[in-house]
C-alpha cells in the first residue's frame, strides 16, 4: 500500500451504500446528507411541516444549500406527493409569459391565445407549487399571488369567474427578503403571509464536519456514474475542506468533485488537484469571500461606526428570524427608524 493511500479518509459506509444504488439517480436527489445538528433539525422540520396542512411555505438559504432539494422532500413527504410538484423559476420566465403560465388564460384572452389553456396552478391542484427566487416577481403578479393565498381562488387571464384550487405554495430565496420589503421590491403583505412557515438552510461551512460526510456522498456517487474507484479524500484535503468557507456552498462542492473526476486519474482526492482559489484562501489563513467584520481605528469613525450598527442590525435580524417588527424591538428602537437605518446602511439589496 502506498504511503499516499495510508493517509486517505476512506469513503464512509453511507456514501458507499449510496454507490451500491449505482444508476438509481433518484437515491441521490433526494437524501439531505448531514447529521450537524443543524440540519438533524432541519430534517425534523422538513419531515414536521410536511405532514402539516400549512398551505404556504418559505425557504430561505444562501445559492447551493439546496433550497431546490428541500422544495422537493417537502413535497415528497406530504399527503400531495402523488399528486404533480411543479417547479417555477421566476427569474428564467419573463413576467408577461409567468401569468399566463401561472393562471392559464381563456380562449381570445390576447393575441395569439387561440386556444384555451390551463395554468400550472391549476394543473397543480391537490399538488405542490415552488416558486423559486421568488424575490424576481413583478409586482402585479405579487399582488394575484397573494390574493390567491388569501381566497385559494384565481381567476385565467381574460376569464370572469374564478377557479378554487387545493395548492401548496413553496416559495424559494437566497436574498434577505425582508431587505426587499424595506426596499419596495417586495410586498411586506406576501412577505407576511409567506414567512409563516419559514425554514432556513444554514450555509455549509456552518455544518461543521458535514462537508466530509457530503464529499463522500459525492465521491460513491460519482464513481457510480463515472464507473471510477476514488477511495475518497486525502487528510489534508479534509483539512482545507474543513476550513474552506465554501461561498457557493453544497453545489460548490459537488461540482468540484465533479471536476477532479473528470480531470484526475488519482484515486485520492489530494490538495494539488483543488483550485488555487481554494489553496489561496485556506492557507492563506483569511477568506476574500467572507472578511471577518474587524472594527478598528484604521478604519475612521465613520465607517466603523456603520459597520458597528450594521452588525447589530444583523444580529437583531438573525435572532428575530427576519421579523422587522421583532428586530425594531430587540434594537429598542421603532419599525420606521429601523427601516430608515437598513436603508442609510446599505443593507436593502441591489
Ligand atoms: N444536504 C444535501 N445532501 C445531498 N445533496 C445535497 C444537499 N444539499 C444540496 N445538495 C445537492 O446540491 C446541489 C445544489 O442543491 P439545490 O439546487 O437544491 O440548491 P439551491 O439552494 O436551490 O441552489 P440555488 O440557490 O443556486 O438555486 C443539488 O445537486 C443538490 O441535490
Ligand atoms: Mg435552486
Amino acid at each position: 500500500m502506498s504511503r499516499e493511500v495510508e493517509t486517505v479518509r476512506p469513503v464512509s459506509a453511507v456514501g458507499a451504500s449510496k454507490a451500491r444504488q449505482g444508476t438509481c439517480m433518484t437515491g441521490y436527489q433526494n437524501d439531505l446528507i448531514g447529521d450537524h445538528p443543524s440540519i438533524l433539525a432541519l430534517r425534523a422540520l422538513i419531515e414536521r411541516v410536511a405532514r402539516s396542512p400549512a398551505q404556504n411555505v418559505l425557504i430561505y438559504g444562501p445559492t447551493g444549500t439546496g433550497k431546490g432539494m428541500v422544495a422537493r422532500m417537502l413535497h415528497r413527504l406530504s399527503s400531495r406527493a402523488s399528486k404533480q410538484f411543479v417547479d417555477i423559476n421566476c427569474a428564467a420566465i419573463p413576467s408577461s409569459l409567468l401569468e399566463s403560465e401561472l393562471f392559464g388564460h381563456e380562449k381570445g384572452a390576447f393575441t395569439g391565445a387561440i386556444d384555451r389553456k390551463v395554468g400550472l396552478v391549476e394543473a397543480a391542484n391537490h399538488g405542490t407549487i415552488f416558486l423559486d427566487e421568488i424575490r424576481e416577481m413583478e409586482p402585479m403578479l405579487q399582488t394575484k399571488l397573494l390574493s390567491l393565498l388569501d381566497t385559494h381562488e384565481f381567476r385565467r387571464v381574460g376569464a370572469v369567474r374564478t377557479t378554487a384550487v387545493d395548492v401548496r405554495f413553496i416559495a424559494a430565496t437566497n436574498k434577505v427578503l425582508l431587505s426587499e420589503v424595506v426596499a419596495g421590491n417586495f410586498r411586506e403583505d406576501l412577505y407576511y403571509r409567506l414567512q409563516v412557515v419559514a425554514i432556513n438552510i444554514p450555509a455549509l461551512a456552518e455544518r461543521g464536519d458535514d462537508v466530509l460526510k457530503l464529499s463522500d456522498y459525492f465521491i460513491a456517487k460519482y464513481n457510480g456514474r463515472y464507473g471510477r474507484t476514488i477511495k475518497g479524500l486525502a487528510a489534508e484535503t479534509a483539512e482545507i475542506f474543513l476550513q474552506y468557507r465554501w461561498p457557493g456552498n453544497v453545489r460548490e462542492l459537488e461540482n468540484l468533485i465533479e471536476r477532479i473526476f473528470i480531470l484526475e486519474d488519482d484515486d485520492v482526492i489530494a490538495p494539488h488537484h483543488l483550485p488555487d482559489r481554494i489553496l489561496r484562501t485556506v492557507r492563506g489563513g483569511a477568506c476574500a469571500e467572507h472578511p471577518t467584520a474587524r472594527i478598528d481605528l484604521a478604519m475612521g469613525f465613520r465607517a466603523a461606526t456603520e459597520a458597528y450598527q450594521r452588525q447589530l442590525v444583523e444580529q437583531a435580524l438573525a435572532a428575530s428570524r427576519n421579523n422587522l417588527k421583532e428586530a425594531a424591538g430587540l434594537l429598542k428602537i421603532s419599525r420606521h427608524a429601523l427601516r430608515h437605518q437598513m436603508i442609510k446602511l446599505g443593507m436593502t439589496g441591489a
